[in-house]
């Protein structure tokens, strides 16, 4: 997206500086506050990168100027959980869930056998659809994972597909097991950890797992503990989908294989609270989720409070999220999880960031990427306030 006020693209080291910042938030801890936010702003943007950022009264000059007339600007959001490889929608399940029948998982069939039955150009439409969606609402990095394949070829075909649109593909051979290995999960399991993740692991940077004992089709902490570990083993590093319907081991099992990121924590109880407050692994929450299951939301301040990093993310699919809205995620952490419409925008930005193992992205400091999203708003709080606005005005200015 160009920027606006008449600015001129210049070439590769033409610099741009983007003033009339209303609020500029950096998430620089060296600012001191929460959001590292500076008022009257003004950020200098040179080859896709952040050249220089402080007050605008002492901006340097630069080969352009944009002015976006006293607007926030934020850092493009990082959603760090989708899976927005597939055919095919579930929206009679959606009805169904609505009228309150349960979401268990049993509907990822559905989408595998309708993602199996598109050619690639059906599948990357509906990739770029999506990933067009996520521009327009301030997405600026995106990690999309496979599993809705769950053969070797059909787990390559989407990382291929994925790493079209981002360099974050994470492999998720251990979605469910699919019906033919019912009878015979260790079968299954053997050829995710063997010959699938030996024809994926050069594909992707990711490995996850669902982890849900509760879930008839998905994996217990033994299943994914193997797994896991033989994508660590092949060179990826691990993240993990637990504790989304009911108490169990997921959590714990992100922390003990040293997981980026885990992600629903849905139902946590004190043990998974210290145990992510004791390490590294972020809370990903994905309240679009709890939206469209009608789940209950989990408590970021629980979390929050025990120092826990928390990010928040979209994990856009066709069955328990169909949405691409950073903002809307944002929106309701802060009506239903008891987060501050800052710790809601900078789980969006440098929570994402922290989940993807990122220090290039969900920040504006000197030499981050350039990622910068101008609000047609005077603050970020105005992205939890109007829930359902589009107010992402710009992207990638300079
Ligand atoms: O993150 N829980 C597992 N996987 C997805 C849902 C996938 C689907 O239902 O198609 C999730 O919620
Ligand atoms: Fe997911």
């Amino acid at each position: 997206m160009s920027g606006e006020g008449g600015a001129v693209r210049g070439g590769g080291a033409a610099a741009t500086v983007v003033t009339g910042i209303g609020e500029l938030v950096t998430n620089d801890p060296a600012r001191g506050d929460l959001l590292g936010a500076v008022g009257d702003a003004a950020v200098v943007v040179q080859d896709g990168r952040v050249a220089w950022v402080g007050p605008a009264a002492d901006a340097p000059s630069a080969d352009a100027r944009v002015d976006v007339g006293g607007r926030a600007v934020v850092p493009g959001f990082v959603d760090s959980h989708t899976h927005a490889v597939f055919a095919g929608d579930r929206a009679a399940e959606f009805v169904a869930r609505m009228a309150g029948e349960r979401y268990d998982g049993g509907g990822i069939a559905a989408t595998v056998a309708a993602t199996r039955a598109a050619d690639d150009d059906a599948l990357r439409a509906g990739l770029r659809r999506l990933v067009a969606e996520m521009r327009a609402q301030g997405t600026t990095t995106v990690e999309v994972k496979s599993g809705y394949g769950l053969t070797v070829d059909g787990e390559a075909r989407l990382l291929r597909l994925a790493r079209e649109v981002t360099t974050e593909t994470t492999f998720l051979g251990a979605h469910v097991v699919p019906p033919a290995y019912a009878r015979d999960r260790g079968a299954y399991v053997d050829l995710v950890a063997g010959p699938m993740l030996a024809a994926c692991a050069p594909l992707a940077r990711w490995v996850d797992v669902f982890c849900e004992p509760a879930a008839p089709t998905a994996f217990d902490a033994d299943e994914a503990r193997h797994v896991l570990r033989a994508g660590i083993a092949a060179g990826l590093a691990a993240r993990v989908h637990g504790n989304q319907l009911g108490p169990g081991p997921g959590v714990r099992l992100a922390v003990e294989v040293g997981a980026a990121s885990v992600d629903h924590c849905t139902y946590l109880d004190d043990d998974d609270v210290d145990a992510l407050g004791a390490g590294d692994t972020v809370a990903t929450l994905l309240p679009l989720v709890e939206l469209s299951t009608r789940s209950p939301y989990p408590d970021a301040r629980r979390l929050l409070d025990a120092g826990v990093t928390v990010a928040l993310a979209t994990d856009c699919n066709p069955g328990t999220s169909f949405s691409t809205s950073m903002p809307l995620a944002i929106a309701l952490a802060v009506r239903e999880m008891r987060m501050t419409p800052g710790e809601a925008l900078r789980a969006a930005t440098a929570g994402g960031a922290r989940a993807l193992r990122r220090d290039d992205v969900g920040v504006v400091v000197v030499g981050a990427r350039a990622d910068l999203a101008v609000l047609d708003a005077p603050s970020h709080v105005h992205l939890a306030y109007r829930p359902g606005v589009p107010l992402v005005r710009a992207l990638d200015l300079g």
